[in-house]
């Protein structure tokens, strides 16, 4: 039976995704990537990383390091991640990765590299640290999700390209010295994808820009309802029919996202009769945010306070991920020909 189990498992197809500390996440990242997550955990045999070792490539002061990490682990794990189904770990505690990022590295050439969108990006962000890690960005991306042999790779749009620069590397990898690697590629479920828009009627929510139109699981309750009730609205409409402009379609959005089934079409229907009042609309929308943020919020803070149960989760998700490398790495160095008796 258990033999049985083991066989199961092992052929699930393989996914793996990387997640950068960088602190915080919104709703955004909620609805976008995370419960593509919590859904693969269940059909597929998954690996979530923690991506620390990337962030070293922009951030070299490591003093928030420690504290980004928790976080990164706690509001995955409370909305929804499950340590014990995905093995979720940090990066550097596979010492692996380094080892196949270093191969990878004779396969990967100096002018692809310098023409990734992302490595021009930083570079103008940084001009006084373009370090080679910044260049081999991709590489240790690479590293981190051939080195389960994964498959799918649950990502967004901006990731496209890199997925593409590992698909190169693999097949060169391959072509030199066999058949080792899968190819990747981005995978979500089309209708896990949401796009979650931002309170201020323009693009969506994000960590970078338009902070106080975004909502982060670790708003307070107060927080998040000064937002909402800030988001943009007008008069409401004077003729039946009347179109819906983008930012009052972004409120319905939201609602159809943290509201009970049938509250965004009320006020649907309210808005088709002339008779929708934005206030009460964003008094609901406010307190269905706060009802939806609150628990996770709090889950998130029982979590950071219990660094034994954190500690727990990084050995363990590291034991599962160090299984799986180990295991790639044996094959790597054999069919690289490292091999002298
Ligand atoms: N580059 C990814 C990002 O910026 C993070 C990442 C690191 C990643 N390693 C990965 C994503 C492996 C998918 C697979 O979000």
């Amino acid at each position: 039976m258990l033999i049985f189990a083991a066989l199961m498992y092992s052929e699930k197809a393989i996914v793996m995704s990387g997640i950068r500390p960088t602190g915080f996440l919104h709703l955004g990242n909620y609805f976008g990537a995370i419960r593509n997550y919590v859904r693969m955990q269940e059909a597929y045999e998954c690996y979530f990383m923690v991506a620390d070792l990337h962030s070293l490539t922009t951030h070299p002061d490591t003093k928030e390091l420690k504290a980004n990490v928790h976080r990164v682990l706690a509001e995955n794990i409370a909305s929804g991640l499950d340590p014990e189904k995905a093995a979720f770990y940090c990066q550097s505690h596979i010492y692996e990765t380094s080892e196949l990022y270093l191969y990878l590295n004779m396969v990967a050439y100096l002018g692809e590299l310098e023409k990734t969108t992302t490595f021009k990006e930083k570079a103008r962000q940084q001009p006084d640290n373009v370090n080679a890690g910044l260049l081999t960005y991709p590489v240790l991306q690479t590293a981190d999700i051939i080195l389960h042999r994964a498959k799918y790779v649950p990502v967004g749009k901006d990731q496209e390209q890199h997925l593409e620069m590992a698909r190169n590397f693999v097949n060169r990898f391959n072509h030199r010295y066999g058949e080792v690697f899968p190819e990747p590629y981005a995978f979500n479920y089309s209708a896990e994808l949401v796009k979650v828009p931002s309170l201020d009627g323009t693009g969506k929510m994000s960590k970078s820009e338009n902070q106080s139109a975004t909502i982060y699981l670790a708003d307070s309750d107060d927080q998040i309802r000064k937002k909402v009730m800030k988001a943009k609205t007008d008069e409401g409409p004077k003729t039946p029919g009347s179109i819906m402009p983008e930012y009052i379609r972004n409120l319905f959005t939201l609602m159809a996202l943290v509201s009970e089934p049938g509250v965004s079409a009320q006020f649907e229907a309210d808005f088709n009769a002339c008779t929708i009042r934005y206030g009460d609309m964003k008094k609901k929308l406010a307190a269905d945010m706060v009802r939806f943020v609150g628990p996770i919020r709090e889950k998130v803070e029982a979590i950071l306070a219990d660094e034994t149960y954190l500690k727990q989760v990084m050995e363990r998700g590291a034991e599962k991920a160090r299984a799986s490398a180990r295991e790639t790495m044996r094959i790597v160095r054999e069919a690289i020909g490292l091999h002298y008796y």
